[in-house]
């Protein structure tokens, strides 16, 4: 008998949820607001600083922490947004996207038999990563807003629960994908305590850091006092400048932490794209008005989406971050979420994503009451993406 072709730590990854809906949004022509990544260009100058460094002759491999330039400019964009202070040499790893960086955490913190405490939703790369290394998940649902609260809140006690004298991590993301949750300061901060009295580290993924809607404001962990030596903070350029196929990201840490980091990442990529980190050092020197005009315009298209989810009978709470909806539709009669969106693809021509794929099958069944949408998108893909929701959902009642 041969043995199976595929290692055990991967054999039970199918092909990704993206994968299929994005196949099937090609296959029946519908509106993709499924994927994260925007359908519009990142700025000029960014894109033209990226010519002119190959231009330059920026093409051989760029010393593995990362370009200097590009080091010093993540930690003047720390400076001024966070009043964050970064030593550029002993602090900063520029990786292969926040993918990579996310990795490079994981290996570089966490023992195999370790436990790993994240909250649901999650980010599907965490849950993968965890496996790779033979470390375990704690999952702690994020409870929906309800009457008694406005945002998405914690329940402490179950976070508190899922501590043990294994926990060796905590995984932070805010502002959160998909629910879209910036956690406040508070909350930071009754974070930080537990995980000093567990001695846990943590690693806070910050990729949605410029996609906030006041009154929410982004508070970056590693500025809370309690969380500022025990964090690691991850963060890319994809997300603030409409390049997500640059993969160019960073992780920030004090230097203990940063070197262990840095020990995973020698030789996972050893080193990332040397002329898209010349230009991301520019991008994030961009003014301040470029980071505004980011903010207003995604606050202009979420609130088109949540109108068009409104008028086609799908009630959903206003993200305080990132640029996705999670949209009701428990009252529509569907099975679930993966059966609703399936009927959506394929019958009312618009694609998005069944959130029950970000939960522990334990809690899959929180997630299936909503529908996860994208409004990384241009005017019109939103328009007739409300259009085809209003027509094929209000016909189909
Ligand atoms: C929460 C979160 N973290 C990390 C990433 C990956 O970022 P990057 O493209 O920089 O690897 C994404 C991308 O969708 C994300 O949503």
């Amino acid at each position: 008998m041969s043995r199976p072709s595929a290692a055990e730590r991967v054999s039970r990854f199918g092909t990704t949820v993206f994968s299929e809906f994005s196949a099937l949004a090609l296959k029946h022509g519908a509106v993709n607001l499924g994927q994260g990544f925007p359908d519009f260009d990142g700025p000029d100058a960014v894109k033209e600083a990226a010519q002119r460094a190959i231009r330059d002759g920026v093409n051989q491999y760029a010393i593995t922490t990362g370009s200097k330039d590009l080091r010093q400019a993540i930690s003047e964009h720390a400076a001024r947004f966070y009043g964050q202070q970064v030593d550029p040499d002993t602090m900063v790893t520029v990786t292969s996207g926040a993918t990579e960086a996310i990795l490079d955490v994981i290996l570089g913190l966490v023992d195999p038999g370790d436990e790993v405490i994240a909250f649901e939703p999650f980010y599907d790369s965490y849950d993968a990563n965890i496996t790779f290394i033979g470390a375990k998940a704690r999952y702690v649902p994020l409870r929906a807003p309800d009457a008694q609260h406005a945002q998405w809140w914690i329940d402490w006690a179950e976070l508190e629960a899922a501590f043990s004298p294994r926990t060796r991590l905590l995984i932070l993301n805010s502002p959160q994908n998909p629910t879209g949750k910036v956690f406040t300061r508070e909350e930071l901060e009754r974070i930080g305590a537990l995980c000093v009295k567990h001695d846990v580290k943590v690693l806070s993924d910050e990729v949605y850091e410029h996609i906030v809607f006041a009154p929410a404001q982004h508070v970056r962990p590693a500025t809370v006092p309690s969380l500022a030596d025990r964090t690691v903070t991850v963060s890319s350029m994809g997300k603030t400048f409409s390049l997500t196929g640059w993969k160019i990201g960073w992780v920030i840490a004090p230097p203990p932490l940063r070197d262990a980091v840095q020990r995973a990442h020698q030789f996972v990529t050893f080193a990332t794209a040397s002329p898209l980190q010349t230009a991301t050092a520019a991008a994030l020197r961009l003014p301040d008005s470029y980071f505004q005009e980011l903010t207003a315009n995604y606050l202009a298209r979420r609130e088109k989406l949540l109108r068009g989810l409104r008028e086609a009978g799908l009630p959903a709470h206003a993200p305080e971050g990132s640029y996705f909806i999670l949209a009701e539709i428990s009252h529509l009669g569907f099975p679930d979420d993966v059966a609703f969106c399936r009927h959506l693809v394929t019958q009312v021509g618009v694609a998005a994503i069944p959130p029950s794929v970000f939960y522990s099958p334990d809690h899959r069944h929180l997630g299936q009451r909503f529908a996860r949408f994208a409004f990384c998108k241009t005017d019109g893909v939103l328009d007739e993406g409300a259009r085809r929701l209003r027509d094929g959902l209000t016909k189909a009642r």
